[in-house]
């Protein structure tokens, strides 16, 4: 079946892989990327797929619920894979407002918008649902913390520590909400943590690689020993693939790497796998390593049950972390200049304030 589908979001670190997905692997259909392109766009993430006669993009602001609808109104989309947010737990932590905004009340416009041109508000008729989906991205961290055992499952009661967590269990419970209230067809998705390519450089990974490199301090929040389950940007956006297409109406699904790493650790891999590429000493990079003041709420540990996407849907993470690794850290190195944009302007500001004692 033919389709129009908006991705919301589609200039970020996830939305420009899961753009990229679909473009390639579907052109019958049409994408639209809807992003505003706020410090964390970029459409330089989706140069080699722009050209592409099935991609088109609009400057939106979610927050902007006219300015939503209009532009629903003239694609007329099919389904939706809302991706676009506020993403940083730690800029959550210094403004929480914007967070509210774009994840809470930017969902709901969305949900409006949607339900306005599918089932026609005014009526009420659910005729229009028929082949419809929104697909809500959301995150594991809605959950809360794990101790050191166990894992989160669909079944696991949401507990948010951060305004960005709580602004997206907020935003999931709203797509919830409109599904049993208004018959709203839609999946969604809870992941663990993306690494990869395009990865903005204020999280763990990349700006690890970015500081390596110029050989700048290793931030380190705490004593290191929170744990993240990291899994490959690309395996997610299969991941997405699969629960848009194959979900079932109404459900959510886990989506983890089954790759849990303490910080410390991993950024001491990080260290010696740069000083291998760069040609440094063994043990150099490590070097840099810095303890700073903890991030306040700090989750101890998420880690992401899988089981039941892998067998209702048959998905798995395709590469391993080693693998994935490699591919990142290679991107980066390859695309440094990427870097260099990205962390120009305001960048430098909002890291010399974060990281003062
Ligand atoms: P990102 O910060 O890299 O990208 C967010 C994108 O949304 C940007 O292109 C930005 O311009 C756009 N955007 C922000 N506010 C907007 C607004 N008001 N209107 C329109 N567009 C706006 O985020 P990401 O890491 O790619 O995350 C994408 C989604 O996946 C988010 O919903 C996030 O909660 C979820 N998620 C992320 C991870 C992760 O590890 N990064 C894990 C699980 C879930
Ligand atoms: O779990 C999914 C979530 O993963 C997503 O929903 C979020 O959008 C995404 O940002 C990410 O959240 P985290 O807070 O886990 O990611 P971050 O990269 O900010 O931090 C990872 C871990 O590393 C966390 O324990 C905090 C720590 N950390 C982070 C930074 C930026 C440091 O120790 N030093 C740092 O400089």
């Amino acid at each position: 079946m033919k389709q129009t589908i908006i991705i919301t979001g589609g200039a970020g670190f996830i939305g420009s892989h899961v753009v990229r997905e679909f473009a390639t692997k579907y052109p019958d259909y049409t994408i639209v990327n809807l992003d505003a392109l706020t410090y964390a766009g970029n459409l330089e993430n989706l140069k080699d797929v722009d050209h592409l006669p099935n991609y088109k993009f609009e400057k939106i602001d979610i927050c902007d619920a006219q300015a939503v609808l209009e532009v629903f109104k003239k694609h007329q989309p099919t389904g939706v894979i809302h991706l676009a947010a506020e993403s940083h737990v730690d800029r959550s932590i210094a403004d929480p407002s914007a967070f509210v905004m774009t994840n809470v009340i930017g969902t709901v416009n969305l949900l409006n918008a949607a339900r306005e041109i599918w089932n026609d508000a005014s009526t009420g008729s659910a005729k229009g649902y028929e082949g419809k989906r929104f697909h809500h991205v959301s995150t594991d961290e809605v959950f809360g913390a794990l101790g050191s055992e166990g894992f989160f499952t669909e079944d696991t009661k949401y507990d948010p520590h951060s305004p960005y967590s709580a602004s997206k269990a907020a935003s999931d419970h709203f797509v919830r909400a409109y599904h049993d209230t208004y018959g709203m067809p839609m999946v969604l998705t809870n992941c663990s943590n993306n690494y990869g390519p395009n990865h903005f450089p204020e999280k763990l990974i990349p700006l690890c690689i970015h500081n390596i490199i110029n050989n700048k301090p290793l931030p380190i929040y705490g004593d290191g020993k929170y744990t993240r389950d990291w899994l490959f940007v690309i395996d997610h956006a299969k991941a997405i693939d699969l629960v848009f297409h194959q979900g079932k109406n109404g459900d959510c699904y886990n989506v983890g790497g089954f790759n849990e790493w303490q910080n410390i650790d991993l950024v001491k891999e990080l260290c010696q796998q740069l000083d291998t590429k760069l040609g440094r000493e063994p043990g150099t990079s490590a070097q840099l390593i810095t303890f700073v003041k903890d991030r306040p709420g700090h989750d101890l540990r998420y880690a992401i049950d899988a089981n039941k996407i892998n067998k209702e849907l048959g998905w798995y993470p395709s590469v391993t972390f080693e693998q994935g690794l490699a591919k990142t850290i290679d991107w980066f190195m390859d695309n440094q200049e990427w870097l260099n944009n990205v962390t120009s302007g305001d960048y430098q500001k909002y890291y010399d304030t974060q990281y003062q004692e």
